[in-house]
């Protein structure tokens, strides 16, 4: 028998179709139902574009009206939630908070009580606004918490990211933060196949419900070479200090073979399609908030990264440095990533209901041949 190809990683594997975007990097481009993402950073709220992804078409005004106040309804924590988040230690890592809260969000939805109900579309576009307009609160809550300040109540006359800087902060910033905010999110809501949308499809294969599937997904996000990049990029940034040491201190990591976070990209190999828009709010922040020192660390280690390796960012690169801007802590990054990709998620896990087949691939065995107890 000859031996299986492997494909370690599923690296060049097309699993299945997808309607939800395309990721093409010979063009570089990133197309969310066929909008290219950065037209809509350019021009959409957040949430025409989480309607956008869940229902394959921007809103009408009327629609995008409805959806809103949906969402703005939906945004205060429920009392079981808040008492789940403080029984984690404030210490702990705000991804697994999040993780924790979303999972307790499940077993609070008494529909899924009847088996029948998992697979609902008309409950789970319900579940997934829910867990749209829950997770900012969610958040929010631990990021105030692990600084020792009361919550904030949502507010229903703002838009979604205003109320989610202004549950974190206790204010709303200007409008360019809140504009760069709101460019990330869009940026980050949507990437086909990545590690945890991929998780999330498994484990919706399977017809479990929603909330274990965005529960899964929150756990493969959190890794460092997923989501959890951006928060190590500013990691990275705390350790360089200045511009002037970034070729020294990479030459130091490179090595001792350290993977240098916010470089590289699986699908893209000549630079993620994201970054020029993401660039361009950093810039924009940095300007507003007086700190061209960051820019100037961020050039150098991306001009010495391409010289000695010829890797170039990916999204979490210019979006740590920018929440950094914004006041969120570090450890706070990877749930606002989350947050975001909450839309793509549910999107997916959507899609496989809808044309389901269980994801169950093959492995070669490599392990000892057959062999017999001797007892
Ligand atoms: N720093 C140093 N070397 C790198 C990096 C990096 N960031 N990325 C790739 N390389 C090297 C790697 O060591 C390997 O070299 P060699 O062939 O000599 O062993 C070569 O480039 C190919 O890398 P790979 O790891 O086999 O490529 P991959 O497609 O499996 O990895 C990646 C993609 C994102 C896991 C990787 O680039 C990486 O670890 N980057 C750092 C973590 C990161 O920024 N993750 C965020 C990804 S994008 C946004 C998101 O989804 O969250």
């Amino acid at each position: 028998m000859t031996d299986p190809e492997i494909h370690k990683g599923l690296a060049g594997v097309v699993v299945d179709t997808t309607t939800i975007s395309s990721v093409n990097p010979q063009t570089n481009s990133l197309l969310y139902r066929g909008y290219p993402v950065q037209e809509l950073a350019a021009h959409c709220s957040f949430e025409e574009v989480a309607y956008l992804l869940w229902h394959g078409e921007l809103p009408t005004p009327e629609q995008l009206v409805a959806f809103e106040s949906l969402e703005r309804s939906l945004r205060r924590l429920d009392d079981r939630t808040r008492r789940a988040l403080d029984d984690i230690p404030a210490s702990a890592h705000p991804m697994d908070a999040l993780r924790t809260a979303v999972s307790q969000l499940g077993g609070l939805d008494a529909t899924l009580q009847q088996p029948d109900s998992i697979l609902d579309p008309e409950l789970n576009e319900g579940r997934a606004l829910y867990l749209f307009a829950q997770l900012p609160a969610i958040v929010a809550y631990i990021q105030r918490r692990r600084r020792g300040l009361d919550p904030v109540e949502p507010r229903d006359d703002l838009d979604y990211s205003r109320n989610f800087l202004w549950m974190t902060f206790g204010e709303v910033p200007d409008d360019v933060v809140v504009d760069a905010f709101r460019v990330s999110l869009v940026l980050y809501a949507e990437h086909s196949f990545n590690a945890s949308t991929f998780t999330a499809r498994v484990i919706a294969s399977t017809l479990s419900d929603v909330y274990s599937a965005v529960t899964g997904a929150i756990g493969a996000l959190k890794g460092p070479l997923h989501g959890g990049a951006n928060e190590a990029v500013m990691h990275a940034f705390e350790e360089i200090r200045t511009a002037d040491r970034a070729e020294e201190w990479l030459d130091a990591a490179l090595a001792e073979k350290r993977k240098i976070m916010g470089f590289g990209h699986r699908v893209y190999k000549n630079g993620d399609s994201r970054v020029p828009t993401m660039h361009a709010s950093l810039v924009v922040l940095a300007d507003h908030y007086d700190r061209r020192d960051l820019l100037d660390l961020y050039d150098a280690l991306e001009n010495a990264m391409g010289e000695r390796k010829n890797i170039k960012p990916n999204l979490d690169y210019p979006s740590g440095p920018a929440y950094n801007l914004m006041g969120f802590d570090t450890e706070t990054f990877t749930p606002l990533f989350a947050a975001a990709r909450v839309t793509g998620w549910t999107a997916h896990v959507f899609e496989q209901y809808a044309a389901n087949s269980l994801i169950r691939p093959l492995s070669q065995y490599t392990g000892p041949a057959e062999r017999h107890l001797e007892r």
